[in-house]
């Protein structure tokens, strides 16, 4: 946790940001995996941590403009519950941690709501993705189940996206120092990777780290030898040699930052001609994508750029050809990546996707391209000094992507089918980093983890 002043100071902006009402806040609840009592992994909500810090389930906060107030809500344990979890800090001591002075047991949060909602206050909410805190609200606010999503505050959501979407140094450096576990994770997990091996055990290896650091995965590593499927969670496969090791991985600090990194290894531990030619492009538009990333500059246009070099790429290799450009337009590139140059990062690993992608990635000058593959890209908009993003193109063979667009006889004037045949059967290269936005450019965030050709094989030789 940050001093109780970095909290303090987050609610007085974002009230700043809202003019009147009522705010409330619904921390996240433990959820059952198998049973009541055996539950998933706790995870606080992200926008609960960031105002009010307190990472337990069973919280709730208000912020009432009106009356000038701010009260958090839950309940201390008792001595049934003691003998299970040994004494814990009584609320009014946790609260104070983050700068709270009033406390209220938790049944009175929802007679405060009710109460407002009598008096016609304009109630202020985010929306509620828990399954537990969509019940819990259409109970308080008394409105139906499939109701509150859409009753949710965009005055609220606007303002909490404007404040998380600006890091703070104190933001900066808990994801730096995040990053040397997520180093020590992809080192010692690529120098594991050999014909023979599974990729759960690589994997497996990599979540031990995080475990070990007190922290965990920011989110479901994706490792695979079938790197063309983006997101295949499953880690299965038996690594042969000949085969690229998609390794996307993140830690998820003790604070709940998280990290989010992607690299790519031939598992034999040297790079193929044909592997080298394509991870060199793949390494060429993620630098080219990097070096673009300035304040005012909109991220569209990189994402754009980063299909510029990977067509120009192909084309080299006979695999792309016609005009550049056009080709891109057309969205020809989108056979070999499917998906957006990145996404912002911070307390989410996709952050703040749970208040609405459009609003967090998107404004009303920069519009999402709805075109098969760009459409996915998930930040758009201009920068601005204090953003985090990731930097993560990619080039796939998708069988199933190949077999439907060449029996449609589609961009036949951009793409090579012949010539793409060749690669059926290659897999995926995709590498990923996060870079923050400088007042004058950027800065790839932490220790670098190898990436170019020489360095993964220097690495993977050790
Ligand atoms: N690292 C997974 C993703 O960005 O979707
Ligand atoms: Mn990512």
């Amino acid at each position: 946790m940050f001093p109780a002043n970095v909290y303090i100071e987050r609610r007085k902006n974002l009230k700043k940001l809202i003019k009147s009402g009522v705010l409330i806040f619904v921390g996240n609840t433990e959820l059952p995996m198998n049973y009541p009592q055996n539950i998933y992994h706790f995870r606080q909500d992200s926008s609960f941590l960031y105002f009010f810090g307190i990472d337990e389930p069973g919280m709730a906060a208000i912020i009432d403009l009106d009356n000038d107030k701010e009260i958090i809500f839950g309940d201390d344990v008792e001595i049934e519950d003691v003998i299970w979890t040994g004494p814990l800090p009584l609320l009014r001591d946790k609260a104070k941690n983050f700068g709270l002075t009033s406390t209220e047991v938790f049944s009175k949060f929802e007679a405060y709501v009710k109460d407002a909602v009598k008096q016609n206050k304009n109630i202020h909410f985010l929306p509620p993705y828990n399954p537990n805190s969509k019940i819990f609200l259409s109970k308080v606010l008394g409105i139906s189940i499939d109701k509150v999503k859409d009753s949710a505050s965009m005055e609220l959501m606007l303002a909490v996206i404007k404040l998380r979407s600006v890091k703070t140094p104190e933001e900066v450096a808990e994801i730096e120092k995040g990053i040397d576990t997520a180093y020590e994770m992809f080192t010692k997990g690529i120098q594991m990777v050999k014909p023979g091996k599974y990729e759960y055990e690589v994997a497996g290896a990599m979540e031990g780290i995080a475990l070990g650091k007190n922290g965990t995965l920011s989110f479901p590593t994706i490792l695979s030898v079938r790197g063309e499927i983006l997101h295949g969670h499953a880690h299965g496969n038996l690594m042969n040699d000949g085969d690229m090791l998609v390794m996307d991985a993140g830690f998820e600090t003790p604070n709940h930052y998280a990290t989010d990194h992607t690299r790519t290894v031939p598992v034999n531990g040297k790079f193929s001609k044909k592997q080298k030619e394509i991870y060199q492009i793949v390494l060429d538009s993620q630098m080219t994508a990097i070096e673009a990333i300035k304040p005012g500059v909109k991220y569209q246009d990189v994402h754009l750029l980063s299909c510029k070099v990977i067509t120009e790429g192909l084309k080299k290799l006979g695999l792309m050809k016609g005009d550049t450009d056009a080709a891109i337009k057309q969205g020809a590139h989108a056979m070999f990546l499917p998906h957006g140059l990145g996404h912002m990062m911070g307390l989410d690993v996709h952050d703040m996707e749970d208040i609405g992608q459009i609003y967090v990635g998107y404004d009303d000058e920069v519009r999402p391209i709805d075109q098969f593959g760009t459409a996915y890209l998930r930040l758009g908009r201009r920068l601005q000094p204090g953003f985090i993003l990731t930097v993560e193109p990619g080039i796939y063979f998708v069988p199933e992507l190949y077999n439907l667009w060449k029996s449609e006889n589609k961009f036949t004037e951009f793409i090579d089918y012949n010539k793409v045949s060749e690669y059926l059967g290659f897999g995926g290269i995709r590498i990923e980093d996060d870079v923050l936005v400088t007042e004058t450019g950027h800065r790839v965030l932490g220790k670098s983890i190898p990436k170019t050709v020489e360095d993964i094989e220097a690495l993977m030789a050790k």
